[in-house]
């Protein structure tokens, strides 16, 4: 039975020219790049190489690249950074009920020494009204985050008008990039932003690496005290072997072609799921702002779960998760306003790179099938 792997957003396979760049730093150079001896020389140039990769991606200068841990300790550094070196000026936050938990939980814990937040709505199909930006805005207000694109349907929010209204009212403008970077463009000027998160495998690199792009000329508290590395803001020695692996997989991320063709399976998938079911499934997010990759579609009265459960060696994930014995709704579908009867039947399919032809059609075979004998 061939294996399909559809959850390129959940994590990606390591590209074999990350693995070839990060072999060195695993087999030779193992100097702590703030030594200022022969044996840091290495692993110094190739952390500064791998930031000034990053930053050609993001467009952004070099440094305004803070390594990280992943896109977590992004999300956290950002919302925690800002909200502690802006105390003195208020303490109102703006964010989505649909971002990642890597956002929702620390608002939840600031919310716990005394931030106040606001969780604008967003529409049926995920998205923001930047005029709900506007509305929430007030003088306590010190930081609007809003994810760039949906991890569960791919949503892609419109992140140039929301920032500028944040921005306009002198407030700090962080994006979680988690999701686009590699699949659309993020160009931090273009965006308009201040802050910006992204994640090492979530591109091609592997886990436990990410980066925060944090503007020139703004201030955040870190979350690690310690030596001063990384400018001050993330304090432990620099990993040169993650940092270069995120560099090269930032690198190969800057050419966007190989979307083209991931977009066009995307949608025949969905037009072989349309011809298969007709009624029986509906499309979850934005018809066009919406990530090249990602398909979210609900099978209407069925539990997704279930369905994935019996699909042969198709790795996807699912829009509910069950807790206690009971299947709930994921958030961001709830927020959505997605009825339950459809929500259930949510499931997330999401291409990558290396997603072909054949895996796709053997999908909407193993689906058929699966769907058939349930009747
Ligand atoms: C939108 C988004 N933000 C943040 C994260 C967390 O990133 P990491 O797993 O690197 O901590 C994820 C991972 O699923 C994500 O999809």
């Amino acid at each position: 039975m061939q294996r399909i792997y559809l959850d390129y957003n959940a994590s990606t396979p390591v590209d074999p020219a990350v693995v070839a760049a990060m072999r060195p730093f695993l087999a030779d150079h193992h100097g702590n790049p703030s030594s200022g001896h022969w044996a840091a020389t290495a692993a110094k140039a190739a952390l500064e190489t791998a930031r000034g990769q990053v930053a050609a991606l993001l467009g952004c200068h070099d440094d305004e690249v803070v390594f990280t841990s992943g896109g977590s300790e992004a999300n956290n550094l950002a919302l925690k950074g800002a909200f502690f070196a802006l105390r003195d000026r208020g303490d109102h936050i703006i964010t989505t009920p649909i971002e990642h938990p890597a956002i929702i939980e620390p608002c939840r814990f600031l919310e716990g020494l005394g931030a106040r937040v606001t969780y604008l709505p967003v529409d049926g199909t995920g998205r923001v009204n930047p005029d709900d930006v506007h509305k929430a805005i007030t003088p306590r207000t010190v930081l609007v985050s809003i994810m760039h694109a949906n991890n569960e349907v791919g949503t892609i929010q419109p992140i140039e008008d929301c920032a500028r209204i944040a921005r306009e009212h002198g407030h700090l403008f962080h994006t979680d990039a988690a999701q686009s970077i590699g699949k659309i463009a993020t160009g931090v000027n273009e965006l308009g932003i201040d802050l910006l998160s992204i994640a090492g495998h979530k591109v091609y690199a592997p886990k436990g690496v990410g980066a925060l792009f944090v503007r020139r000329g703004v201030s955040i508290e870190p979350l690690i005290h310690g030596a001063g590395h990384e400018s001050g803001r993330r304090a432990g020695t620099e990993s040169a072997l993650l940092a270069v692996a995120l560099g090269k997989a930032c690198e190969l991320a800057r050419d966007l072609s190989s979307m083209h063709r991931v977009c066009a399976l995307r949608d025949r998938f969905w037009r072989g799921l349309q011809q298969q079911f007709g009624d029986g499934v509906v499309l979850n997010g934005h018809a066009t702002h919406r990530l090249p990759n990602t398909l979210n579609v609900s099978f209407v009265g069925r539990i997704g779960a279930e369905i994935l459960a019996r699909v042969d060696g198709v790795a996807a994930s699912t829009g509910s998760a069950c807790h206690s014995g009971r299947i709930e709704l994921s958030p961001v579908l709830q927020a959505m306003g997605i009825a339950p009867h459809v929500g259930m039947g949510a499931i997330r399919f999401s291409l990558g790179r290396a997603t072909t032809g054949d895996e796709i059609d053997a999908a909407l075979e193993r689906l058929t099938d699966v769907l058939a004998l349930a009747g």
